[in-house]
C-alpha cells in the first residue's frame, strides 16, 4: 500500500484520473470498478474531461458499480446507479454492453450477486477499483465486522452508514441494507485506489493506514493489498503520524 498526499482535492482528482487513463490506454477493455459517493466525484469529472481532450478510446471499457442501496430504483437521485449515469455513462456515452450494476430492486438479491461476480470473472477480473472510505471504515458496504472472505453479498447497514448516507438524498430515506462487492473482490482487484478528501476523513484515514488489521475496520485490509494506493488531500492526511 502506497500513500500519496496531494495539496487539495483537485490535484488528487487529476492524479486519479491520470491513473484511470493509463489503465485504459494500456488495456482498452479494462474492467473499472467505481464507488459512488462524494469522494470520487471530481476524479470522474477529470477522467471524462481527459478522455475527451486526448481523444482516448473509451468504447471498450467495462464499468462495474461497487455497491447499491437495497430497495432504491436506478433513477432515484442519490442512488449509486444514478450517480454513475451522471458522472460516467452520459458524459462518455457508454453503451449498455459496457457496464453492469447491482439491481437493488431484484427479487433475488443472491442471484444479483452471482450475476455481478460472473460479469467480473468472465472479463478476467477487475483491473482498477476506485473506492472511498466510510466514517466507520467501510469500503463499499463492507461494514465493520464483515466476513473478509466474502465476494458480492447483501448486508445490513451499520447505523453510521444509514445516518451519513442521508446526505445523498433530498429528503429522509430508509436505508437498511446494501448490496456490495466484498473484500475478497477488493483484494483480487489488480489495482486499488482509495480516495478521501477533507478533514472529516482524517481520523479514518489514519486508522486505515496505521490501525491494526481488523474486520472491525474493513479498510485496514488494504494494508495487505500488493497494489493499493491511498490518494488523499492534505486535509485527509492531517492525522497520519
Ligand atoms: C459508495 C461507497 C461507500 C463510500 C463511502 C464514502 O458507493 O461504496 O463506501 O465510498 O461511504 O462516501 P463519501 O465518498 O460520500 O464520503
Amino acid at each position: 500500500m502506497e500513500v500519496k498526499i496531494f495539496k487539495d482535492d483537485h490535484a488528487a482528482a487529476e492524479a486519479i484520473a491520470a491513473m484511470m487513463i493509463a489503465t485504459i490506454i494500456q488495456k482498452p477493455d479494462a474492467v473499472i470498478c467505481m464507488a459512488s459517493g462524494d469522494s470520487p466525484k471530481k476524479a470522474c469529472a477529470a477522467f471524462c474531461y481527459q478522455v475527451k481532450k486526448k481523444q482516448i478510446d473509451s468504447s471498450r471499457i467495462f464499468l462495474v458499480g461497487l455497491d447499491e442501496w437495497v430497495g432504491l430504483a436506478p433513477e432515484v437521485s442519490g442512488s449509486c446507479r444514478n450517480d454513475f449515469q451522471q458522472r460516467l455513462i452520459a458524459p462518455l456515452g457508454l453503451q449498455p454492453g459496457q457496464y453492469h450494476f447491482f439491481d437493488a430492486l431484484a427479487e433475488d438479491l443472491e442471484e444479483e450477486c452471482a450475476k455481478m461476480e460472473n460479469e467480473i470473472t468472465s472479463r478476467g477480473g477487475i483491473d482498477l477499483m476506485v473506492v472511498g472510505i466510510g466514517m466507520n471504515g467501510h469500503i463499499g458496504f463492507n461494514e465493520p465486522g464483515v466476513n473478509v472472505e466474502l465476494h458480492a453479498h447483501v448486508i445490513s447497514l451499520d447505523a453510521t452508514t444509514t445516518a451519513v448516507g442521508q446526505k445523498y438524498f433530498t429528503g429522509p430515506v430508509s436505508l437498511n441494507k446494501g448490496i456490495t462487492l466484498g473484500l475478497t473482490d477488493l483484494m483480487e482487484a489488480k489495482k486499488v485506489v482509495l480516495v478521501a478528501n477533507g478533514s472529516h476523513k482524517a481520523p479514518v484515514i489514519k486508522q486505515a493506514i496505521e490501525g491494526v488489521l481488523s474486520e472491525n475496520f474493513p479498510a485496514t485490509i488494504l494494508q495487505q493489498h500488493p497494489n493499493a494506493y491511498i490518494m488523499i488531500d492534505a486535509l485527509a492526511a492531517a492525522d497520519i503520524t
